[in-house]
């Protein structure tokens, strides 16, 4: 048991977070009174306190019957490359009470005191202040206390994506369509989608109420730029050719097929890549596309529900490499059960023989409402250290396959507290996955579960979400175009 107690302060979100960082299992109580702790478990006393008319702040734990006293930290001594006076006090508190917890701590905190889904975001404020990268580089170390290969690791990324991202152009905006049917529901996913077997005869209906509102965002967004378009899900290729053909051609109608910079179909499931689709794709000039292994290891993908084996995708990448796609991306799952640096390596391995543009490397998360959340104490996760070696090696693949890292977000239940990365061959990056994550343009999104993203000024985001039922998405497009149009409305 961890108790808190704080004082001077009540960053209670960010302190049960950082916690959980060090001690992913631990259950933690808040004190409202410090002498609630009767000595049993461990105190961590976390205090913002002035002096001479100075803000300090300072953390001690309390375990075993032993203090542990943290250091003092001076808010003036702190430099965020920002005025904002909360941002300071919170990065203190947070700095205070990473220091304490290392010092007892078997666990280490590579991302240092940052809790946030996008820290490249951090990098991009930085460079947009013309810092030089030594004194970014000073912030994330000494200021977020970020491990160097981390820091240096988001200034990379972040500098890869200047390109991508700059000019700003509030007129530019892309486009996220969800198609969300699966041929299975793999244990792990906590996405919005239905088993395409049980909701086939809706597929029609779905498949209509989505271009009705594809045709109203063209009519929302008439005079701005397209720049992206990003089919995801779900597994957009469960449902047949000729309704995702239906929908990409509404694309084109409403949008242009000039105008688009860059299409995206997330194929995704090699059990669902048949001649017929990728066929269709490829004449509808999809210029990407994805086929998912997850991993090359047969038994773990019987495992995770995934009803397709490596040879499935081996197949479908290689039919797609003949019917000529440019640019492949192939997402990987770094921690499933039972697997550990070996396998990831077998994967890697095949990996490397296909040769694909892009791979993408996600450190498993254990999200809510996945089934894997509710039967986890069967399988064996391996432990932090697994998992590093894991992330080292795809790192060192993709290296080897002569790809860079060029975008990066973190999640909540991420196993080891490790990131999700996306690495690219030069010039192949896929520019919406830069957009949606570094929330640099509006994102319109359609469809059951996708959320819009609009970008105000001074680089807020308005978020618009749809419905994430089938049945509610399906009767209530209208509701939701109205919805868009709102929040697209800077002045409300
Ligand atoms: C929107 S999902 C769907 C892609 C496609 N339906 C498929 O499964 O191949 C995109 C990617 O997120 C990753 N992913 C999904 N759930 C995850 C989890 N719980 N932990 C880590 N990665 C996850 C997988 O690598 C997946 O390919
Ligand atoms: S991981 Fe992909 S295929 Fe599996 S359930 Fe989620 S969206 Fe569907």
């Amino acid at each position: 048991m961890l108790y808190i107690y704080m004082e001077g302060h009540d960053f209670r979100y960010d302190l049960f977070h950082l916690a959980k960082v060090f001690w992913p299992d631990i259950e933690i109580v808040f004190l409202e009174d410090r002498d609630e702790y009767r000595g049993e478990g461990c105190l961590l006393e976390s205090i913002l306190y002035e002096e001479d008319g100075e803000a300090y702040a300072r953390a001690n734990i309390y375990l075993d019957g032993h203090c542990h006293p943290g250091q003092s930290k001076r808010m003036d001594d702190i430099d965020i490359g920002r005025d904002s006076g909360i941002a300071i006090i919170k990065n203190g508190v947070k700095q205070t009470i990473y220091d304490a917890l290392l010092s007892i701590s078997a666990r280490r905190a590579p991302w240092g005191i940052l809790m946030g889904i996008r820290p490249v975001k951090i990098v991009h404020d930085l460079l947009d202040k013309r810092l030089a990268d030594k004194r970014i580089l000073e912030i994330l170390i000494g200021e977020y206390r970020l491990d160097l290969r981390k820091a240096n690791l988001l200034v990379d990324i972040g500098k890869r994506q200047r390109k991508y991202i700059y000019p700003m152009d509030d007129d530019r905006f892309s486009l996220y369509i969800s198609i969300p049917f699966c041929p299975s529901r793999c244990i792990y996913c906590s996405f919005p989608s239905v088993p395409i077997s049980r909701y086939a005869d809706m597929v029609t209906e779905y498949r209509d109420r989505l271009i009705r509102e594809i045709e109203g965002i063209g009519k929302l967004m008439a005079g701005h730029r397209i720049n992206t378009v990003y089919i995801g899900g779900g597994t957009p290729t469960a449902i047949p050719a000729a309704d995702l053909d239906r929908i990409i051609r509404s694309v084109y109608k409403v949008f242009g097929r000039k105008s688009i910079g860059e299409f995206t179909v997330e194929a995704g499931r090699p059990d669902t890549i048949t001649r017929e689709m990728l066929n269709m794709l490829k004449g509808n000039d999809i210029g990407r596309i994805s086929i998912n292994p997850q991993t090359m290891n047969d038994d773990t993908l019987k495992a995770i529900g995934r009803y397709h084996s490596s040879m499935d995708t081996e197949r479908a990448y290689y039919l797609a490499k003949e019917i000529g796609f440019d640019v492949i991306n192939m997402d990987l799952i770094a921690g499933l059960p039972s697997e550990g640096r070996k396998d990831i390596i077998n994967t890697l391995m095949a990996i490397e023989e296909l040769n694909p543009e892009n791979l993408t490397v996600h450190t498993l998360a254990v999200k809510r409402g996945s089934k894997f959340e509710r039967t986890m104490d069967r399988y064996r996760i391996g432990g932090q250290e697994t998992i590093e070696e894991m992330l080292e090696e795809s790192a060192n693949y993709a290296y080897r396959m002569d790809m860079k890292p060029y975008y990066l977000y973190r999640q909540k239940q991420i196993a080891g507290n490790f990131e999700n990365i996306g690495y690219s061959k030069e010039g192949m990056e896929c520019i919406y996955n830069i957009a949606i994550m570094e929330e640099r343009e509006t994102i319109m999104g359609a469809g059951m579960g996708a959320v819009s993203k609009v970008l105000l000024p001074g680089k807020r985001i308005r978020r618009v979400p749809n419905f994430k039922s089938m049945e509610e998405y399906m009767g209530r497009v209208d509701e939701l175009l109205e919805r868009k149009r709102a929040g697209l409305n800077f002045e409300g």
